[in-house]
């Protein structure tokens, strides 16, 4: 069996961490069981590109039960657990091909030793494998029958691939769906990434101003959680909508230039280029911390920040010090990727539960839709969304009420007012 990983001998713990995490995923848990009766993806070649944490490896296993044969690699090359990669690939047979902390020539070679499969399905999130496949890889997209995206910047990626009509096979926007992004997008990134930035510096949040730059599902989590630390959060917006909810969730907005010299912390999550570049770090307080929880590590402008600098030095485990030529100190976390899986664990397993049910859902639906779909980005259907609230709501034993007949047929009608 091909593979690359760091190390095999990680495998009892990584095998202990994912048993840990599958106590948290028990909608995956009714999902992989079934999978074991039925194999649904039997035949199916599966090439997924995640990141490669304990919850992903809970989702290969539902794959593997469901019948499909498997590749997976990283989808950033700073996000891979070793051990939970280790325990896929000596415990459960499944190739995998993430190193954490591997360069761009290597997360690339190993996209496409995923794509030696010859996948009939993907699966991506920030949609490197797919994009890899419409540009270096077309010989094998007459095989491919459908696939799916985990995070916003890649759907907007596939989406752009689909108006621009180069899109050749149908895609399933999983991030789109409620049960996704309402949880994973504002409580996952809201608390894995505030983990990630304590975890990196040891900081005190209380009393600190806390500069969120973006405020979609991501921002709005993170903004949450920094406030209910104690931290005086500023919002950064270009979307007139958001910035106002922003504002009356009880948040000061203000453009980045203005944020600048006053935050102690600064996140970006826009899914955006150069969100914080040379101008703005000129303007910043001695000592201010820079962390990026967007899925590229593009929204810090490193090469502005490197031309204004006249060295760096790592100060401790993912905190780089750049020394300004004005003098200041600036720090940057886990190199500016994505800060939550950098030095953290990424999301919580309870609300992977959710995002990867919705992807075992997904790659079943494809499977079973296969020659009806278009070469169209798809949302996932309401009825599998409403199914995984329904089993996550009975797995948290929170029961809920149901229509009587009078409120249904009140809801149908449209003749009774006052
Ligand atoms: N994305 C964010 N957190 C994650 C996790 N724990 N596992 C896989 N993908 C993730």
């Amino acid at each position: 069996m091909e593979y690359d990983i760091k190390d095999l001998s990680l495998a009892p713990k990584g095998e202990l961490r994912v048993e840990w995490a599958m106590k948290s995923m028990p909608v995956l848990k009714l999902i992989r069981r079934r999978f074991e009766r039925q194999k649904p993806l039997k035949g199916v070649r599966l090439a997924a590109c995640l990141h490669v944490t304990t919850e992903t490896a809970a989702l290969m296993m539902t794959f593997k039960a469901g019948g499909a044969d498997l590749r997976l690699c990283a989808s950033n090359p700073l996000s891979t657990q070793d051990d939970a990669a280790a325990f896929l690939v000596k415990t459960l047979k499944i190739p995998v091909f993430a190193v954490k902390g591997e360069d761009h020539q290597t997360y690339y070679r190993h996209i496409h030793s995923t794509l030696d499969l010859k996948p009939t399905l993907t699966m991506d999130d920030g949609a490197d494998l797919v994009s890899t496949l419409h540009t270096e890889r077309r010989e094998l997209l007459p095989g491919v029958k459908g696939g799916t995206e985990e995070t916003t910047t890649g759907v907007i990626r596939l989406r752009s691939m689909a108006q621009k009509g180069v899109l050749r096979y149908p895609l399933m926007a999983v991030n789109d769906a409620d049960t996704k992004h309402f949880f994973d997008n504002r409580y996952g990134t809201g608390q894995s990434t505030i983990d990630g930035i304590i975890r990196s510096t040891n900081r005190l949040l209380a009393g600190s101003v806390f500069v969120v730059c973006g405020y979609g599902w991501c921002g709005r989590g993170v903004a949450l959680r920094a406030q209910g630390m104690g931290a005086n959060v500023i919002i950064t917006e270009i979307n007139p909508l958001k910035a106002l909810e922003a504002v009356m969730d009880g948040y000061r907005v203000m453009p980045m230039a203005e944020a600048a010299p006053l935050g102690d912390f600064f996140c970006t999550l826009t899914g955006d280029m150069e969100v914080i570049r040379k101008e703005h770090f000129l303007k910043m307080k001695d000592g201010a911390v820079l962390a990026n929880s967007g899925h590229f590590n593009v929204e810090i402008d490193l090469e502005g920040l490197a031309q204004i600098s006249s060295g760096k030095r790592m100060i401790r485990d993912f905190v780089e010090e750049y020394r300004l030529k004005n003098g200041k100190r600036i720090y940057l976390l886990g190199e500016g990727r994505l800060i939550n899986l950098a030095s953290a664990e990424g999301h919580p397993s309870s609300v992977m539960d959710m995002s990867f049910a919705n992807q075992a859902l997904a790659a079943e639906y494809l499977v079973k839709n296969q020659g009806k779909l278009g070469r169209k980005v798809y949302g996932v259907p309401a009825e599998i969304d409403r199914e995984i609230a329904r089993l996550k709501l009975e797995s948290l034993g929170v029961k809920i009420d149901s229509l009587t007949p009078r409120q249904k047929k009140y809801l149908d009608s449209w003749e009774m007012g006052t």
